[in-house]
């Protein structure tokens, strides 16, 4: 994680929010992944801003759309660093450094970096923070320790953290020391075992990819818990998988401006399940262009 100061939120969603209220008003524009995170996407115009979509590919957000985003006067970038939800799309090296090329002609954008993978993903870290004036790196203890804890760490400028900490003493608080303790306990312990988690989804993303591959469907899923396999109607595939004994979320929840496409979660498949699941899946598509899901 990269250096600052710190600040303890109620999950990822919270200090995003609380991030963004520190610098934006209403009205103003945040360039947003899409497809992207469906709770961010409601959270945007919940706070009064208007989302721009972002397209991206399983290296992350592309940087002459984000350029373009940013051109267009976008405020601020919220970024997936790696497992985004809901296509795996992890930045690598390469991306990473022309994301922070793109990030330095526009030096006054916030840039806001979501890495709930941490713990659950091999891949490593390539920040983009420092490359604008006000950032912040955000990290859920969500995915890897569990959702009920309710808790994120997040790092950033000395003015963006000051901001948020001091907010948030107006309102809550602070997260609760018991919560605080609970995961501190959890990490020092060492109770999970990131490469085994990593390697486990890995294998499950990796053996439904293969299955879809071997029957002329590209699909993506670079990380974490998800599979996203565009089709040319959701409601239909949706309707058709749950016949069939799958339950897969409708693209629509996780899309602006992007095809539709539907989201398979991998986390509780098993060995046996692959075949069956690439069957049913490769009924409700045909063969798609690999790449971009623009
Ligand atoms: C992209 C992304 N970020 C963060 C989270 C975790 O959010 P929170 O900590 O608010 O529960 C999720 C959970 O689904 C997610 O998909």
């Amino acid at each position: 994680m990269p250096d600052g100061p710190m600040a303890v939120t109620s999950g990822a969603l919270d200090g995003i929010e609380r991030v963004l209220s520190a610098h934006l008003r209403p009205g103003d524009a945040v360039a947003v992944e899409d497809p992207g995170w469906g709770s961010l996407l409601d959270l945007v115009p919940a706070l009064g801003l208007r989302a721009v979509p972002v397209a991206l590919d399983d290296d992350g957000p592309l940087p002459e759309a984000t350029d373009r985003a940013l051109r267009e006067g976008a405020r601020a970038l919220i970024v997936t660093d790696r497992a985004q939800n809901p296509t795996g799309a992890a930045l690598g090296e390469t991306r990473a450094r022309e994301l922070r090329a793109v990030l330095a002609r526009h030096p006054h954008v916030l840039l806001v970096e979501d890495d709930h993978g941490h713990g659950i993903v091999d891949l490593p870290l390539r920040p983009l923070a420092g490359a604008t004036t006000h950032w912040a790196l955000v990290r859920s203890v969500a995915k890897a320790y569990g959702p009920d804890l309710r808790l994120a760490v997040l790092t950033g400028d000395t003015v963006t953290v000051d901001r948020v900490r001091g907010r948030q003493r107006l309102g809550p608080g602070w997260v609760s020391h018991v919560l605080q303790d609970a995961v501190l306990h959890l990490w020092r312990s060492g109770a999970v075992d990131a490469a085994a988690v990593a390697g486990a989804y890995g294998r499950r993303r990796d053996a439904v990819l293969g299955a879809l591959r071997e029957r002329g469907i590209e699909a993506h899923g670079r990380s974490g818990l998800n599979i996203w396999l565009p089709v040319p109607d959701e409601t239909g595939a949706v309707a058709r998988l749950l016949q069939a004994g799958w339950a897969v979320a409708p693209g629509a929840r996780f899309r602006l401006a992007s095809p539709p496409g539907v989201r398979l979660t991998v986390s509780t498949l098993t060995p046996d399940d692959t075949g069956p699941v690439a069957d049913a899946l490769a009924s409700v598509t045909g063969p798609v262009p690999a790449g971009r899901y623009d």
